[in-house]
């Protein structure tokens, strides 16, 4: 690649397993057409200029690459061989610093950093050759950054233009118990398909995570508004007219005020705290009701909207009998409470899910880091209609 700014390639953004279809809504959304939709990412062809907008705009991507090259490798020699043919000097400057993320699965690979510091080998002894100087790298992911995917002997060797990943979106300075990380909030947001002009609530709401995302979501600001740091500006010929340009663009399309009512509530104070620094972080406290209290006595809005609740789950936090009451009480407080919401809980945790005493009308995958997780949807009719409360059938 002879400039990564004057060229047009294949761009994969990669995201968890699970979130792929709430990513290809996203980028469909931005107007790009997608190529291919696989388990862990997104791929279509663009620039690099299409990197910069990906990255400031999408809120459930992981990281978005651009495609350098593919080649064979049988083991790591052939790797080393490869990577170093590869015109660096193009794409990292000099006196630059740069970091290198691998995946390999390939029979001859043990031990899983390895591909990862053969890579780092060959790009420094390429720089070394030419300049006669090694290049700064390390493990933070501050400057460049190159990533490498080995699937058996087939190598994709990338750009990674975002370096620290872009599922978090920078306004979490104050976490609470157990956070979902904001990616996967605004994936589950967008899997309850609310509609972001009738009441959002988000009872539990712990840092304040979905709260926050929801707000986001309806006053239009674009998680890249929060975040300064990307690997894309560290590359070779990378000027940063398009990026305060799109940044402009994107901060004037922000809503100071937004129909619907956000409420976020939690028992703990300390929790509400943290969600009031943290929404105050993301620009969006003046969008959201926090109420310091039991999630049965939530004030709910009476024009139906969406409730998500994610209540502790026992693999982490929580006692197990008294978290039984607590999802008994859940769908009690959605049968009294939430007449005409669509009710939401995200649990990894299918046996306390049985004791919300509701049957799902759905029941959407998701990954909690490694925890196989339910975003549950219990649609809660207004009383006009049949109520379809049943046995317990989760
Ligand atoms: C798993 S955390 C929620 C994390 C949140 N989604 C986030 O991203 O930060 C569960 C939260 O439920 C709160 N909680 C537990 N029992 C509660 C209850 N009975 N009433 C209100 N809040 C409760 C805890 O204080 C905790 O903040």
């Amino acid at each position: 690649m002879s400039d990564p700014f004057n060229s047009t390639s294949e761009i994969f953004v990669a995201c968890p397993i699970r979130i792929a279809p709430y990513l290809y809504k996203e980028i469909i959304n931005l107007g790009y057409t997608v190529e291919e939709e696989t388990p862990t990412g997104i791929k279509l062809i663009g620039t690099m200029q299409d990197c910069i907008r990906l990255n400031l705009s999408l809120r459930t991507a992981y990281r978005v690459l651009f495609f350098v090259k593919k080649f064979y490798a049988r083991n790591a020699n052939d790797l080393y061989k490869e990577i170093r043919k590869i015109e660096w000097e193009n794409i990292i400057p000099n006196d630059g610093y740069f970091t290198v993320q691998s995946f390999a699965n390939n029979e001859t690979i043990n031990d899983s950093r390895f591909p990862a510091l053969r890579t780092k080998d060959a790009i420094a002894d390429r720089f070394v050759e030419i300049y006669r100087k090694r290049p700064n790298s390390g493990a933070e992911k501050s400057g460049a950054a190159v990533y490498i995917h080995w699937e058996e002997e087939q190598v994709n060797v990338y750009i990674d233009t975002s370096g620290a990943t872009i599922s978090k979106h920078g306004y979490r300075k104050m976490p609470f118990k157990a956070p979902m990380i904001e990616g996967l909030a605004a994936a589950t947001i967008l899997a309850s398909e609310w509609n972001m002009l009738t009441p959002f609530v988000n009872p539990m709401c712990g840092s304040g995570t979905l709260a926050i995302e929801a707000a986001m979501m309806a006053a239009n600001i674009a998680p890249g508004l929060i975040r300064d740091n990307y690997a894309f500006m560290h590359l070779v010929g990378y000027e940063d007219s398009f990026f305060i340009k799109e940044r402009l663009a994107l901060k004037k399309l922000v809503k100071t005020t937004i129909p619907s009512k956000i409420i976020a509530s939690d028992h703990n104070g300390m929790a509400i705290d943290a969600a009031k620094h943290n929404a105050s972080e993301a620009g969006v406290a003046h969008l959201i009701e926090f109420q310091e209290c039991d999630f049965r006595t939530t004030k709910i809005e009476e024009n139906a909207g969406v409730v998500i609740i994610n209540p502790e789950y026992g693999a982490r936090l929580g006692d197990q009998t008294e978290l039984e009451n607590t999802y008994k009480s859940m769908g009690d407080f959605f049968k009294q409470n939430c007449k005409g919401y669509h009710c939401f809980v995200f649990t990894g945790n299918p046996e306390l899910a049985k004791k919300i005493g509701l049957k799902a009308s759905r029941k959407i995958e998701f990954y909690n880091s490694t925890i196989d997780c339910r975003l549950l949807k219990f649609e809660m009719y207004d009383g006009t209609k049949r109520e379809r409360f049943k046995e317990p059938t989760v």
